[in-house]
C-alpha cells in the first residue's frame, strides 16, 4: 500500500484530501462528517469580521446547477463537466459562537482529523481580533481568506476585491498568529501567482489556490440573472483547467506547499493537481454532490493507481507534469501528414463531420464520409464530432519535448 500522508507547514495529514470551506463544513457536525467520510482535514467555513456580516445571512434558493441532472443515465451517470452556481458567503456564525464551534469541532475530531479555520476580515482591526481569538482555540490550522468570489459586491473591501492587500494582510497576522497557516488566493486578480510569491515573501505557511471566480446567466425571459439577483461563485468540474494552470504556474514559483482544488470531481482529478506541484487537494462540489464519503473512494482509488503504478508515495508524482507543459511559443507547428481518415465500418453517413470542417475537405455520400487529403487541414474537429468514433487522425501529434 502507497503512503498517502502528507506534511504542510509542519502538520501531517492522514491523505490530501481536504473538504473545502463550503456548505458541508458549515459547523462541527459537518467537520466531523467530513473527517469521518475520509478527508484529512476540513477548512470550516469561512468567518466574515463584522463589516461583512451580511454574509452571513444567505439568499434561499441559492444553488443553481447547469448541465447536471440532464446528463443522459442520470442519477446513475453523472457529468464531467458541469457548474455550480451559488451565493453563499460565509459562516452564519459571529466571532464567540465560531470559535466555540471550532473547538467543539476539534472535540468531536480529536486526532483522525486536521481542523482548519477561516478567517476573513475587512479592516486591519477585524483581522486583528480574529487572528487573536483563534490563538485561543483548538484549530490546528488557520486558513486567510481572501478570495471570496462576491464580496466585493457586498460593498466592502475584502475577498476578490482585496486580493492584492493579501501579502499585507499576511504578514500583519503572521505577527498575530501561533498556529499554522495558509492564505487563500482568488484568481479574480491579474496575477494570482505574482500575489502567491508577494504572501510567500510575507511569511505565508502555504498558499490556497483554488478559490472560485464569479458571474451571472441572464434569464432571457425576464432579462435578469437567474439565481438571487446578483453575481454567483462559480465552480465545479468544469473550471478544473484554469485551477491546474494557476498551481501549475504557482508550484514554479512559489517553495511552500499549495493547496490545490477548483473543479475536483474524482480521485484523478486530485492525482492531476499532485502532478503539476499540489500538497493538499480541496473539494467544495465535489463533496457537495457525491457527499462526505466519497473522500473515502477518493482515496482508495489514489492508493490503487499508486500501487498499480509502482509509486511508494505522492512524493514521487507531485510535479511531475510540470516539465511536459509547454509554453505557447514551444508547440510543434504544422506536423506533416495529419488527415481524417474515416472507418467506413462505423460511418453512418450522418454528415455531423460535414458541418464542422471549415476546410471543404469532406463529402458525404452513400458509402459514408469522404475526406480529400488535399483539402483536409488535419485540425481534428470531425474526430471530436463524429458521435459513431468512425474518424481517426491519421498520425498523432507529434510532442515538442519528449
Ligand atoms: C456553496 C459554497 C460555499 C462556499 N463558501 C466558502 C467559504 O465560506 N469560504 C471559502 O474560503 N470558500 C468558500 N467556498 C469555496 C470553496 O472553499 C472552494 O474554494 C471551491 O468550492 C473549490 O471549487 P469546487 O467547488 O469546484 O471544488 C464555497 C464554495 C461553495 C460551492
Ligand atoms: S460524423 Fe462520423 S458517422 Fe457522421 S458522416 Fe461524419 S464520419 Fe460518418
Ligand atoms: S481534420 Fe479538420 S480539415 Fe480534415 S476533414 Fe476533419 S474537420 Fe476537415
Amino acid at each position: 500500500m502507497a503512503d498517502l500522508k502528507v506534511k504542510a507547514a509542519g502538520v501531517e495529514f492522514k491523505n490530501p484530501i481536504i473538504v473545502g470551506s463550503a456548505t458541508p463544513s458549515m459547523d462541527c457536525y459537518g467537520t466531523k462528517k467530513g473527517i469521518d467520510g475520509g478527508a484529512a482535514g476540513v477548512i470550516v467555513k469561512s468567518l466574515f469580521g463584522e463589516k461583512g456580516k451580511l454574509g452571513r445571512n444567505f439568499p434561499r434558493p441559492r444553488f443553481k446547477l447547469y448541465d447536471y441532472k440532464d446528463y443522459p443515465g442520470y442519477p446513475e451517470k453523472l457529468p464531467h463537466a458541469f457548474t455550480l452556481n451559488s451565493l453563499e458567503e460565509c459562516s452564519h456564525f459571529g466571532y464567540d459562537e465560531y470559535m466555540e464551534d471550532v473547538n467543539k469541532a476539534k472535540d468531536m475530531v480529536g486526532n483522525d482529523g486536521i481542523v482548519m479555520a477561516s478567517l476573513s476580515g475587512v479592516t486591519m482591526d477585524e483581522w486583528e481580533t480574529m487572528c487573536k481569538m483563534v490563538n485561543d482555540t483548538k484549530a490546528d490550522w488557520v486558513e486567510l481568506n481572501v478570495s471570496c468570489p462576491f464580496a466585493a459586491d457586498m460593498g466592502v473591501k475584502m475577498g476578490a476585491g482585496a486580493v492584492e492587500l493579501l501579502p499585507e494582510i499576511t504578514s500583519f497576522c503572521k505577527g498575530i498568529l501561533k498556529k499554522p497557516f495558509s492564505v487563500k488566493i482568488s484568481p479574480q486578480t491579474y496575477d494570482p501567482v505574482a500575489i502567491a510569491e508577494a504572501c510567500e515573501k510575507a511569511g505565508a505557511m502555504a498558499v490556497n489556490m483554488s478559490a472560485r471566480l464569479s458571474g451571472y446567466d441572464i434569464d432571457i425571459e425576464t432579462a435578469r440573472p437567474i439565481g438571487p439577483g446578483a453575481q454567483g461563485g462559480w465552480g465545479g468540474p468544469y473550471l478544473i483547467g484554469y485551477g491546474l494552470k494557476f498551481v501549475a504556474a504557482a508550484a514554479r514559483k512559489v517553495k511552500v506547499p499549495i493547496i490545490a482544488g477548483l473543479g475536483v470531481w474524482d480521485w484523478r482529478d486530485i492525482i492531476k493537481y499532485i502532478m503539476v506541484g499540489a500538497t493538499l487537494v480541496q473539494s467544495g462540489v465535489g463533496i457537495m454532490l457525491q457527499g462526505y464519503n466519497v473522500s473515502k473512494k477518493w482515496a482508495d482509488n489514489i492508493n490503487a493507481w499508486l500501487d498499480a503504478k509502482g509509486y511508494n508515495s505522492l512524493d514521487e508524482i507531485r510535479g511531475i507534469a510540470l516539465p511536459n507543459i509547454l509554453k505557447t511559443a514551444e508547440v510543434e507547428r504544422a506536423p506533416e501528414g495529419v488527415y481524417a481518415v474515416v472507418d467506413y465500418n462505423k460511418c453512418n453517413h450522418c454528415g455531423i463531420c460535414l458541418r464542422s470542417c471549415f476546410y471543404d475537405a469532406i463529402k458525404v455520400t452513400k458509402a459514408g464520409a469522404i475526406v480529400n487529403t488535399k483539402k483536409c487541414d488535419g485540425c481534428g474537429m470531425c474526430a471530436e464530432v463524429c458521435p459513431n468514433n468512425a474518424v481517426r487522425m491519421s498520425s498523432p501529434q507529434r510532442r515538442a519535448k519528449a
